[in-house]
């Protein structure tokens, strides 16, 4: 808390004051209680978790990932069966405890000493394993040592990423070979910065500091560096020098996990004493003084977007993206910690913005990345297609696929603990039943990825990640759940939605550096429309295993593209599903493989 004689003088000059005197930091609207039509949408999201969990057991149990449509599986994340160990606090949280117990007794046998995969991804295996294994043991009370032990074994592989004294590791280890590991000469931002939580629950569950200090040094290495703007950092560095590569600033794929970190993991640890909430704080006023932006030659003005923003492509870049959706509800949440309304306000503004690419969508599911038309008619690296579309919905689709991203769904559960306004439950039940009616896949009971949002009928891809598990039935859920499940006010969750109890739970206020931001225009939830109702089953699409990324024609920044729509895919992937060539940096490549 600021002390009270800096506390007078200040709340005279701020818009939002701080609140002093506040008894505790409360994160959740106090007394939010569960409805009764809340219980039942639980229990049917819950009872749908189940099935489509179930059709991965049968078919591809043990393997990272289900193929829906062909019944078969694949093995991007080692082969370890990733849907399991991500599954684990989903099934624990809903109270499928059968499914809990079972993966349990399952990834205490994983053999994460060796792999079939040639490398493995440092990012994807802290997200999903590390912190699937940590979170798992916290919810169950701590009792099963085997988890840790496990994660150690992880962890002691992740850390050879990091070769000699650099500050920032390589992202792609050689996990049956690490006396010889591979340099490299790029480490993105959401690599190095997407660490510490999960480290720093190892250190801890294992007495060993020695992965805490790897994950901060990163941290500080990014957040002490030279910004383009102050807290707004470029993607790519150098892990040798720790300096920056590039100039391309973002909250979507590449960037968003590591400004996502700074926040939670003051929350995780209580710490308002280092450097992580002053920088995140730079981070939320920079983009509100360069980033946002409101939509032009649309009748949907009062939207509130996020630009990215690279001055050698021309400055900002009127484009958003799913993953980049996230930002919304970690705004809100930083914003209840330290107590600035402003930044709350600005949250649910583009919490909002984000549900009107649902709501507005002809499937009532939003797009992998959308455009405007942005300040001054800017339309820099951008294509509107469909004029009509656009002056009524203020967005057009840009990426088209849906592969069953949590985002926009994980912000708007945000927004709803916060608030407690049913306006955003209700949003989110129509997304939910959007999903479910494009998504299932009525032979075996999976959801499958969705090749055009831009449709009454999409067409179902062959593809359903584990994040479905872990994250977009989760968020889902506990939007319904009662509320003290997963309590903001006593959990963090980690980029895969895993939760870790934070340490100080009853800490009564977060110390902050004043800004002084006006907040946005007004711009609430609007009534969610019933999407229309087709319900064809799609055919089954020739290609199998991943999608076919739809980039647009021309225009648009390549490592734009290319990050804000593959988000958690590797850029191999995505060139070889793409079957386009694309000329890019080696370090744009490297970036890409977040
Ligand atoms: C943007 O375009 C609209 C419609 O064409 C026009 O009325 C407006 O003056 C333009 N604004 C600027 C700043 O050029
Ligand atoms: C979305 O659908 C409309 C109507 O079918 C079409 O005109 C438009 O080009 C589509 N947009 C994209 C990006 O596919």
């Amino acid at each position: 808390m600021l002390s009270k004689n800096f506390g007078a003088l200040l709340s005279a000059l701020l818009l939002v004051a701080a609140p002093f005197g506040a008894e505790a930091a409360t994160i959740q609207k106090p007394g939010l209680k569960q409805s009764e039509t809340s219980a039942s949408r639980a229990n049917q999201i819950k009872a749908a978790y189940k099935t489509s969990y179930q059709a991965y057991l049968k078919y591809a149990t043990g393997h990272d990932a289900l193929l829906p449509l062909s019944n078969g599986f694949t093995d991007p994340f080692g082969g370890w069966g990733a849907s399991v160990v991500d599954s684990l606090s989903t099934s624990f949280l809903m109270g499928h405890m059968d499914l809990y117990n079972q993966g349990v007794e399952y990834s205490k046998k994983i053999d994460f000493t060796k792999t079939s995969s040639d490398t493995i991804s440092l990012f994807e295996t802290n997200i999903r394993y590390l912190a699937g294994l940590i979170s798992a043991y916290e919810l169950g009370g701590k009792k099963e040592q085997k988890l840790i032990d496990q994660a150690k074994v992880v962890g002691d592989h992740l850390i050879t990423g990091w070769l000699g004294s650099n500050p920032l590791p390589c992202n792609t280890l050689k996990w049956n070979n690490l006396a010889t590991p591979d340099a490299c000469t790029s480490s993105g931002i959401a690599e190095g910065g997407t660490l510490i939580l999960e480290m720093d629950r190892l250190s801890k569950y294992t007495g060993d500091p020695k992965y805490l200090k790897l994950a901060t040094k990163s941290m500080k290495t990014i957040a002490q560096s030279k910004g383009v703007f102050p807290g707004l950092f470029p993607q790519v560095y150098d892990p040798k020098t720790g300096l920056p590569k590039d100039d391309y600033v973002t909250w979507g794929g590449g960037s968003d996990s590591f400004f996502e970190y700074l926040i939670k993991y003051a929350y995780l640890t209580g710490d308002d004493q280092s450097l992580w909430i002053p920088t995140w704080v730079n981070s939320v006023s920079s983009s509100i003084e360069h980033l946002i932006e409101h939509p032009e030659q649309t009748q949907a003005k009062q939207l509130t977007y996020l630009t990215d923003y690279s001055a050698s492509n021309g400055g900002n870049l009127p484009r958003w993206s799913h993953l980049g959706c996230f930002a919304g509800g970690n705004w809100i949440l930083g914003a209840k910690m330290i107590g600035q309304d402003a930044f709350d306000q600005y949250g649910q503004a583009l919490t909002a913005a984000c549900a009107n690419t649902y709501t507005a969508s002809p499937s009532g599911i939003g797009p992998e990345s959308f455009v405007f038309v942005g300040t001054n008619n800017n339309t820099d690296g951008v294509r509107i297609n469909n004029a009509a579309f656009y002056r009524k919905n203020g967005f057009d689709f840009e990426v088209t696929q849906y592969i069953l991203r949590p985002e926009v769904m994980e912000s708007v559960f945000y927004a709803y603990r916060t608030t407690g306004d049913a306006r955003w439950q209700e949003i989110a039940w129509n997304a939910w039943n959007s999903i479910y009616r494009n998504c299932l896949v009525k032979q075996n009971g999976a959801l499958a990825a969705l090749a055009d949002v831009n449709s009454t009928s999409p067409t179902k891809l062959d593809d359903s990640e584990s994040f479905l598990y872990a994250e977009t039935f989760k968020y889902l859920y506990l939007i319904f759940a009662d509320p003290e499940v997963a309590n903001l006010d006593k959990y963090v969750f980690n980029t895969e939605a895993h939760p870790f109890l934070v340490d100080q739970p009853q800490k009564a206020s977060y110390k902050a550096p004043a800004v002084n931001v006006k907040p946005p225009k007004k711009d609430k939830p609007k009534k969610a429309k019933q999407p229309s109702k087709t319900d064809k089953d799609a055919p089954v699409p020739m290609f199998s295993s991943l999608p076919g990324l739809k980039l647009p024609e021309g225009g648009g920044n390549t490592l734009g593209n290319l990050l804000g729509s593959i988000g958690k895919r590797t850029a191999s992937q995505v060139r070889r599903h793409r079957g386009v060539a694309h000329k890019r940096r080696q370090d744009q490549d490297a970036a890409a493989e977040v």
